[in-house]
């Protein structure tokens, strides 16, 4: 196999041909040479059609061959039949990287055939972008091979998308909104090159602040983690992603199962990254407009100066949405603003200048908040009111804004009003000026723009890969495939606990009533009884489970409703037994999980358990591995974290022993890879020290189907 091309030479082709190039201006092979022509590439341009002739005073080539000079990217943009003929004469040319426009390939079932040229091309020394993509742009090379828009403004943000049409919107959009673009990249199929190694190459780019992604699927998402991981110590991501809907996650037999839709993974795994979310275009826009322009804050500290309480309020409540922190020194903030504060208006944040405000006084306010050096960013809002002329609006804000991105002062405005406001808000934004007519949509820049901060200073905390004994949980699931027995018996399950020290309390099977009374005395009252059987997953469903059984006469008598109520919910089921457990002593019962995802590989899960968790939703997911910082963060992102810490007054929790026990799961499913879902619900907690209890460990091996 020949080496990888540098990605430096898709980004800035030293020579660039279009292999169905059409002198047919309706046709896209006439399109991309018409922008490559317009948008002002200074390397060759190579028009590639049988049928010779000349295409926008450009000779066209009859074939690749008869060119006589450097190829770095190929543009191909012939019907699907052609393609794998192009890409052989594409190789014959020393071709390095190719763009396939032309669709017809995995989004028809034809995934074979891409892959096969993706394979062809890696051992020809070529790397494919596509197919099924609309081009690529890099202001660099001032590139434009797509089929988009002609016009694009050249700028700091690089964008990859998955879906064509939406990028070829977001290109056009991104004039409209100026926001600039340093590269647009469209990865259609990523039958080889795919958002990670274009991430890595992005975020080295001098040109490029940040980048910005739209996602549908992610089949290589562990890939994925490592790169963008580190990539966003460096500069932001953002990610976009279409589908929230947890779909398809309901045929899963386990909690963990069901609530890791998709979406609900995706997002975690984004977090984790330091990945920034947008749920829609306007956000991310509104963003990388911000991200792009703006310095880092000194400090989080943030005042709000308005001309109307309400909206001051309104402010608030996004401050704290976003987690941008509203300074609370009252002196300071006196010492500031009293002076261009009325006796009826606040000097607390947020500032109330009032609705007698003016454009002197709004002005002033500003300017202490700039001279403040406890001050690290201020909000600007204002509602139109009749007392301030709103024309001077405009020159104020402009001016403002200048002096605080001098000092390194974030600012964001927001303008309530008229004609004349509108008219001033798209003035500004032209400007690239962060101004909105929308107090959420201002303040979430800031919070992005925080959590930004926060990410890239934050030391990288050791990931850690938990000691697990491999081997003796593999020869249990092993066998239970053998018998083509996709989830583990409680007895194997117990097995692996103890193989992996996650502490259970003490049980037996039972196979007779016998046997449950004289293992209920061994045990020691009181007792709970579970019905042991590979039929029935859903045991409390089945009326398989009694709890709390306090001598002999209760053991028997539970022993009898089980074995009726499992025959009569499960006639068919083979009952191996009963089981004979401890009953474990109070403490918090939360969910522990792991499973493998289909993109992201291991992810772990933890939060409020119990039979309640599916409704409660109040989990939290981490792909694995991760650290222990990382695992405590999943933990408070939960409401299990104030019940851990000790609500109403009890002690705090052994919060360490849950955090081993996640590594410990997600180091199972990581190593053992016949196991697909484990779960531990609930698992108890105690006082710290104490440790925690396994009360129930499902545990499903891959290729598992719902049996109950
Ligand atoms: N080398 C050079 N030129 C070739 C060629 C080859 N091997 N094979 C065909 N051509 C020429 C054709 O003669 C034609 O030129 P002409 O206009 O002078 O006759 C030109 O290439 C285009 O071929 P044509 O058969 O007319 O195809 P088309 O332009 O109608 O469609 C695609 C080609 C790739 C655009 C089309 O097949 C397709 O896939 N469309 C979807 C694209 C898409 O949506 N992509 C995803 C966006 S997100």
């Amino acid at each position: 196999m020949n080496a990888k091309p540098e990605l430096r030479y898709l980004f800035q082709p030293r020579g660039v041909a279009v292999v169905g190039a059409s002198s047919n201006s309706d046709k896209i092979g006439y399109k991309i040479v018409d922008n490559i022509v317009s948008g002002g590439y200074q390397g060759r341009i190579y028009p590639i059609n049988p049928k010779g002739g000349e295409l926008l005073s450009l000779p066209v080539f009859p074939s690749l061959q008869d060119v006589n000079g450097l190829i770095d990217l190929a543009v191909i943009v012939v019907p699907a039949r052609g393609v794998v003929e192009a890409v052989q004469a594409c190789a014959a040319k020393n071709v390095k990287f190719i763009t396939i426009i032309s669709s017809g390939f995995a989004e028809i079932g034809k995934a074979d055939l891409e892959t096969q040229i993706a394979n062809y091309a890696r051992s020809q020394g070529m790397r494919v972008l596509g197919p099924n993509v609309f081009g690529i742009y890099s202001s660099r090379a001032s590139l434009n091979a797509t089929f988009g828009p002609k016009r694009v403004k050249k700028g700091r943000v690089a964008i990859v998308t998955q879906s064509g049409a939406l990028g070829i919107a977001m290109m056009g959009r991104s004039v409209v909104e100026s926001v600039g673009l340093s590269a647009m990249v469209s990865v259609g199929n990523k039958a080889d090159l795919d958002e990670g190694e274009l991430i890595e190459y992005l975020v080295n780019d001098e040109e490029t602040r940040l980048v910005l992604l739209y996602v549908e699927g992610m089949p290589h998402g562990e890939r994925f983690v490592e790169t963008v991981r580190k990539a966003t110590k460096t500069k932001p991501v953002l990610v976009i992603k279409s589908g929230r809907s947890s779909h398809g996650a309901a045929a899963v037999a386990s909690h963990t199962g069901s609530l890791a839709g998709s979406d609900a993974v995706f997002d975690a795994v984004m977090r984790q990254c330091g990945v920034i979310r947008a749920e829609n275009l306007r956000d991310a826009f509104g963003w990388c407009k911000f991200l792009d322009y703006s310095k880092p804050a000194l400090g989080p500290n943030t005042v709000i100066i308005t001309n109307g309480g309400g909206i001051g309020v309104l402010a608030t409540d996004a401050c704290e949405k976003y987690g941008v922190y509203l300074y609370e020194d009252l002196a300071v903030l006196r010492a500031s603003f009293s002076k261009v504060t009325p006796a009826f208006g606040s000097v607390k944040n947020p500032v109330d200048l009032t609705g007698e405000a003016t454009p002197s006084t709004y002005q002033e306010a500003l300017n202490a908040g700039l001279d403040n050096d406890n001050i690290h960013a201020v909000i600007g809002l204002f509602c139109q009111t009749a007392v301030f002329d709103g024309n001077a609006l405009e020159a104020m804000i402009a001016d403002a804004y200048q002096k605080y991105t001098e000092k390194g002062k974030p600012i964001v405005f927001t303008l309530l009003g008229g004609e004349l406001v509108e008219s001033s808000i798209l003035a500004l934004s032209n400007r690239g000026i962060p101004i909105f007519s929308e107090v959420y949509e201002a303040i979430s820049c800031l919070g992005v723009a925080f959590a930004q901060s926060r990410h890239m200073v934050e030391p990288h905390y050791r990931i850690e890969e938990a000691q697990i004994d491999a081997a003796t949980i593999s020869q249990i699931t092993r066998a239970a495939l053998e018998q083509k027995r996709f989830f583990l018996l409680p007895q194997e399950a117990r097995a692996i606990m103890d193989a992996a020290h996650i502490g259970l309390p003490v049980s037996r099977v039972a196979r007779t009533i016998d046997e449950a009374v004289q293992y209920a005395e061994e045990i020691g009252f009181p007792v709970v009884m579970k019905v042991v059987s590979r039929d029935i997953v859903h045991k409390s469903d089945a009326g398989g489970v009694a709890l709390d059984l306090d001598d002999a006469a209760e053991v028997m008598d539970a022993y009898q409703a089980i074995m009726s109520s499992c025959r009569e919910h499960a006639p068919h089921a083979v009952v191996e037994g009963v089981e004979i457990g401890q009953m474990v002593l109070k403490g918090t019962e939360i969910i522990v999980g792991a499973r493998r995802d289909p993109s992201f590989g291991p992810v772990v899960m933890c939060g409020l358990g119990g039979v309640y968790v599916e409704v409660l939703k109040e989990v939290a997911f981490g792909v694995y591995p991760l650290s222990r910082r990382e695992a405590m963060s999943m933990i408070k992102q939960t409401k299990a974290y104030q019940i851990l810490l000790g609500a109403r007054g009890e002690e705090r929790k052994d919060i360490e022993a849950v955090i081993e026990t996640l590594l410990v799961v997600g180091a199972i499913v990581k190593q053992c890879k016949d196991i697909s879902d484990i779960e531990i619900n609930p698992i108890m907690v105690y006082e710290s020290g104490a440790g925690v209890k396994a009360i129930d460990v499902r545990i499903l091996l891959s290729k598992s189907q719902e049996t109950a």
